[in-house]
């Protein structure tokens, strides 16, 4: 597969991609197709959303920075929540009932559940209601956010988040199983050889994330949300971790800030830009023109990713301002002896791309507030780990992509799909 796809010339890209729809954050349509219904769509919405029409009294006139700067919401979900712990070992999952689980989801769970060593909980939507209820009881906001999220598959994001951020341990979706046991994630493998070649035991990783799509395609606007699009649905997290105070907190920022019941619109904060470079407002009410993308951006993969990127870089900043270089290519150490731990950097990654974006930043003018981008990500062939955080190329948890010789962990079936259409 690897193989075909660089041979083949890019308007036979797209048709590829868009085999694979079933991808819950996949634009289902081509380019032209999609900027031919963007611009009636933006022609809609300039026309109809009062936010458009009366920008300066609209509804929900920002309270909080659009940059979202930190908040005290964050600052008391690290206080209350952090800790140093490893990854516990349990394992989470959830659906709207334990009755009348379809027989493929019955496996998936048999498969999760019977890890040895790992405390297995599956929790229905009346459970994950009294979960969030009783763990976040000292966080109105994040209670008040979960009453106000208008659809079931808000709150099915949300959740994982939040019982990561709460208990951690590791979170997949029902349509997934596993295809090693978890175990071996750290203790074998690839993510555990870099970190047996670095003398990192267990606790010194506190996130585990994979890439789940990026293509090397100069029309990846047309495909995706981000160039670089990180897995949800299988996660694993230590309690408390910033990565995961940032999407829960910005999730509720939006919710209590953005979001007008009133109209069922959720309008980003000027200073966020979507790929089209608007401010962007999604009509969360079903069959509207832009739900489906209102959901991946508030709190689906894209939320997801723009929070990682967004962890790392503070990360970075703070602690590599005065960085000094490893006596290897791929080590980035700085005098604190804290390092970026890259097996990919011999690779040179970045030489490999055929479509440099225009406009970009490669000539090494990057952002000061934002040093790591995409490009520090793209083509990933071994795990790295940027401190705490390992991330995993996406042959690991995205099983189109895994090979006789690039085996994964995770094996998704893609039918949660279906969920997105009945969703209420
Ligand atoms: C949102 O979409 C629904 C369904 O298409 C429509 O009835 C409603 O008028 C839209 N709301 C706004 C504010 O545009
Ligand atoms: C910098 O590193 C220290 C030590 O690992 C960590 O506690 C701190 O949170 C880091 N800073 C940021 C912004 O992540
Ligand atoms: C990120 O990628 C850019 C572009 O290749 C490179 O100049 C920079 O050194 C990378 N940063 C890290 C931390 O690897």
């Amino acid at each position: 597969m690897q193989e075909k796809e660089k041979n083949v010339p890019r308007p036979v890209d797209l048709t590829f991609l868009s085999s694979h729809l079933p991808m819950k954050h996949l634009r289902p349509r081509s380019c032209l197709l999609l900027s031919i219904v963007s611009i009636y769509l933006f022609w809609i919405l300039f026309h109809n959303i009062p936010a458009f029409q009366n920008r300066d009294k609209s509804v929900n006139t920002p309270t909080v920075p659009a940059d979202w700067s930190t908040g005290s919401l964050r600052h008391r979900l690290l206080a209350h929540f952090n800790s140093q712990n490893e990854i516990p070992r349990d394992i989470w999952q959830s659906w709207k009932s334990k009755q009348n689980l379809d027989v493929r989801f019955q496996e998936n769970v048999r498969l999760w559940s019977s890890q040895s060593g790992f405390n297995y909980h599956f929790l229905d939507d009346d459970e994950i209601d009294e979960f969030v209820r009783t763990q976040f009881k000292l966080f109105p906001e994040i209670i008040q956010t979960w009453d106000t999220l208008p659809r079931k598959i808000l709150k099915a994001d949300y959740f994982r988040y939040l019982v990561l951020l709460a208990k951690g341990g590791y979170y997949s979706d029902i349509d997934t199983s596993p295809s090693v046991n978890i175990d071996a994630w750290l203790t074998d493998g690839p993510l555990a050889t870099l970190m047996a070649e670095n003398d990192l035991s267990k606790t010194d990783v506190g996130v585990i994330i994979g890439i789940e799509e990026e293509r090397d395609l100069g029309t990846w606007r047309g495909l995706f949300n981000r160039r670089i699009n990180l897995c949800q649905w299988t996660l694993a997290s230590r309690p408390g971790h910033p990565l995961f105070v940032d999407v829960v907190a910005k999730i509720a920022d939006l919710a209590l800030y953005y979001y007008d019941p009133s109209t069922n619109v959720l309008t980003f904060p000027m200073g966020y830009k979507n790929l089209f470079d608007v401010q962007p407002a999604y009509n969360m009410s079903k069959d509207s023109a832009n739900w489906y993308e209102g959901i991946i951006e508030w709190t689906g993969p894209a939320s997801f990713t723009d929070s990682f990127f967004r962890t790392i870089n503070q990360w970075y900043i703070e602690n590599f301002s005065d960085h000094i270089q490893g006596s290897s290519n791929e080590v980035l150490c700085n005098n604190k002896h804290m390092c970026v731990l890259d097996p990919n950097k011999p690779l040179d990654l970045i030489s490999k791309l055929e479509n440099y974006p225009l406009g970009d930043n490669l000539l090494g003018i990057k952002l000061p507030t934002s040093p790591v981008g995409w490009e520090n990500f793209t083509l990933l062939e071994y795990p790295l780990l940027y401190g705490d955080v390992a991330l995993l190329p996406k042959h690991f948890f995205n099983s189109l992509h895994t090979t006789d010789f690039k085996k994964g962990y995770v094996h998704h079936a893609f039918t949660g799909t279906w969920k997105w259409t009945q969703d209420p």
